[in-house]
């Protein structure tokens, strides 16, 4: 359930990461497009790991992407991205570009300082059995990506992320934090707490230093999950401890949106807090947990050593808070173990149909197409490959019509052309296609207009196009293929052989017949 790339690496195939153990791929083979460059270490803030130490750009194309194939269609995934400019190209010049989520839009990248590392999540359903994960080159420096992150989820976590939304963590500075995203972990342990420790290989950062909190340090190294009854599965390596004030009755947190994310007019943020109790304290420990001011529990208590998950929804761009209160009852502070704030995204993109991508993909790549065509052939609207038309309703697009004339194309027609069921309209005019005009061509229902012509196609037509010819169905052109016998060339020589055999058989059994019957005559006499 992972793919972890080293965007640029190419030094091996792969390679184990000493912290975590992950095995870290080449980006070679995810996708073909754009350049790799070193960065100098000296560029880059301190303890990166070394998939910073590379990258791939993009200096050319709107839109390019990675493809993850083998996936599971509406599997659900947490896909992160990594970027590390640490001014490799020596420009000095922080680019800014969108990253989409196959064909919806995900987040976009601003880098601020050159030697941070900036890294992005969302959890998303996966419509197809592949991936794309897009760059998108605003006209504000060239895209670049360091390294790129597929988990696999299973369906009953984070149940917010569905087939019409998807959760993007929000990332921004945080003091003493640095960049990041707001995934946190609260008490004694101050590193990054992931893989193996979280078998989803989430990022829990130590949130920040706030004067008046101390830590519950680790009161257990046994398991704090309840795995039968818990759609976020925190670890329990996260929660094993946690903040309190140590001299008051309420704890403040509050994010706001950075400059750097763009987070939209009127974004919505879904908050995960968890919550478990470490101590067997005798005395009462409860509190009131709200978020803008309007309650998500009132009178909780943590349950020792067993989490409890609070989530909600607030709205808005301005600065949001959230509190945790003890009431008059309680004799101890609140607690709290950690935190995740998402941005719901709206999924209202929907991908091209799969077999018609996959389709076009086959083609792509066999007949090596450059012009626009990467990512998903029809969507968005503004990135569609150019040469297709594609129909948008009512679900997912189809394609309905192919133009690859004059584009250089060598070889046979591959079938993939007739698994475009929906296409009307297909002309592959003015290329070095050879080989016969294959009978599929035939079978594709909706087919109205048929370009073949200015081509090196040989043998005979189908029947079958012929057939729709004659019915009017379909407008077929085959012109100026040197080695295509047509209608009144190929045919009547076939007939002409027909009757020269025909003619050959009456010869023949005239001339054994005549010889028989004088075979008889003359033993007749004898
Ligand atoms: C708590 O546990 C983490 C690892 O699980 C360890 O790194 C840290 O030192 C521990 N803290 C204390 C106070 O035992
Ligand atoms: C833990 O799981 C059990 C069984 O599903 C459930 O009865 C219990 O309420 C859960 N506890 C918490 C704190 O969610
Ligand atoms: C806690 O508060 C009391 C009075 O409000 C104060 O005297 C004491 O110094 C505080 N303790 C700490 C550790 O801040
Ligand atoms: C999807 O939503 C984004 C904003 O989140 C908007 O820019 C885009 O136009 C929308 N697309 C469609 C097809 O509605
Ligand atoms: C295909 O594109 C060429 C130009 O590239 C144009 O001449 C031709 O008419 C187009 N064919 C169709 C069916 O639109
Ligand atoms: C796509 O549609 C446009 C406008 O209807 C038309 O001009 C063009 O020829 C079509 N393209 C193909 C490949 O048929
Ligand atoms: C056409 O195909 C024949 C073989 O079928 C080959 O000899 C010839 O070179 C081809 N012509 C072009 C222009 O590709
Ligand atoms: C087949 O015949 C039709 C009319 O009878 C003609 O328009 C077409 O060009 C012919 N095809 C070939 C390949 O000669």
């Amino acid at each position: 359930g992972f793919i972890s790339i080293d965007c640029g690496y190419t030094a091996n195939q792969t390679y184990t990461d000493s912290r975590t153990g992950i095995s870290y791929a080449s980006d070679e083979g995810y996708t073909d497009a754009g350049l790799i460059h070193p960065v100098d270490k000296g560029n880059l803030q301190t303890d990166l790991a070394d998939r910073y130490l590379n990258l791939r750009f993009f200096p050319s194309g709107e839109r390019n992407c990675y493809t993850l194939r083998s996936l599971t269609p509406g599997g659900k995934y947490l896909v992160r991205a990594a970027f590390g400019y640490g001014d490799y190209d020596k420009l000095n010049k922080n680019p800014t570009f969108d990253l989409y989520f196959g064909v919806n839009y995900w987040t976009t990248v601003t880098i601020v300082s050159s030697s941070t590392a900036y890294v992005f999540e969302i959890i998303a359903v996966c419509p197809a059995d592949f991936l794309q994960i897009c760059l998108v080159n605003k006209g504000s420096g060239t895209p670049f990506i360091s390294g790129l992150d597929l988990r696999s989820l299973t369906s009953d976590l984070y149940l917010e992320a569905n087939v019409t939304q998807s959760l993007v963590l929000l990332s921004f500075f945080r003091d003493t934090v640095g960049f990041g995203p707001n995934r946190y972990h609260f008490g004694t342990n101050y590193q990054h707490i992931r893989f193996p420790d979280d078998p989803y290989d989430r990022m829990w950062q130590r949130y920040e230093n706030v004067d008046g909190w101390t830590d519950v340090p680790n009161k257990s190294n046994g398991e704090i999950k309840n795995s039968t009854n818990d759609n976020y599965d925190a670890p329990s390596a996260v929660m094993r401890s946690a903040s309190i004030p140590v001299n008051d009755s309420r704890m403040d947190l509050s994010w706001s949106s950075d400059s750097s994310m763009n987070v939209g007019v009127d974004p919505k943020f879904f908050l995960v807090l968890y919550f478990a109790e470490l101590e067997a304290v005798q005395e009462l420990r409860q509190f009131d947990v709200s978020v803008d001011n309007n309650p998500l529990a009132s009178a909780f208590s943590p349950k020792f050593l067993l989490p409890t998950v609070l989530s909600g929804i607030v709205q808005g761009s301005n600065e949001h808070s959230i509190s945790l209160v003890a009431t008059s009852n309680s004799a101890l502070q609140p607690l709290i173990s950690a935190m995740e704030i998402y941005m719901l995204r709206p999924v209202n993109e929907s991908t091209t149909d799969s077999l018609d991508a996959n389709a076009m993909m086959t083609i792509q790549e066999k007949f090596s197409v450059k012009k626009n065509w990467v990512g998903d052939p029809c969507a968005p609207i503004s990135f569609a490959w150019n040469g297709l038309n594609c129909s948008y309703t009512p679900n997912s697009p189809r394609i309905t019509a192919l133009n690859m004339s004059s584009s250089g194309l060598v070889g046979e027609i591959d079938a993939s052309f007739g698994q475009l069921t929906l296409l009307q309209h297909l002309d592959l005019s003015h290329n070095s296609l050879s080989g016969s005009i294959p009978d599929f061509l035939g079978q594709v229902p909706a087919l109205k207009s048929l370009d073949l012509s200015s081509n090196n196609l040989s043998g005979s037509i189908p029947w079958s196009l012929l057939e729709k010819t004659q019915r009017g169905l379909l407008t077929l052109r085959v012109d100026d293929n040197p080695g295509l016998c047509g209608n009144n060339t190929c045919n009547p020589i076939q007939k002409k052989r027909r009757n020269k055999t025909k003619l050959l058989q009456i010869v023949i059994s005239v001339v054994v017949s005549v010889s028989l019957l004088v075979l008889a005559v003359f033993l007749l006499v004898i």
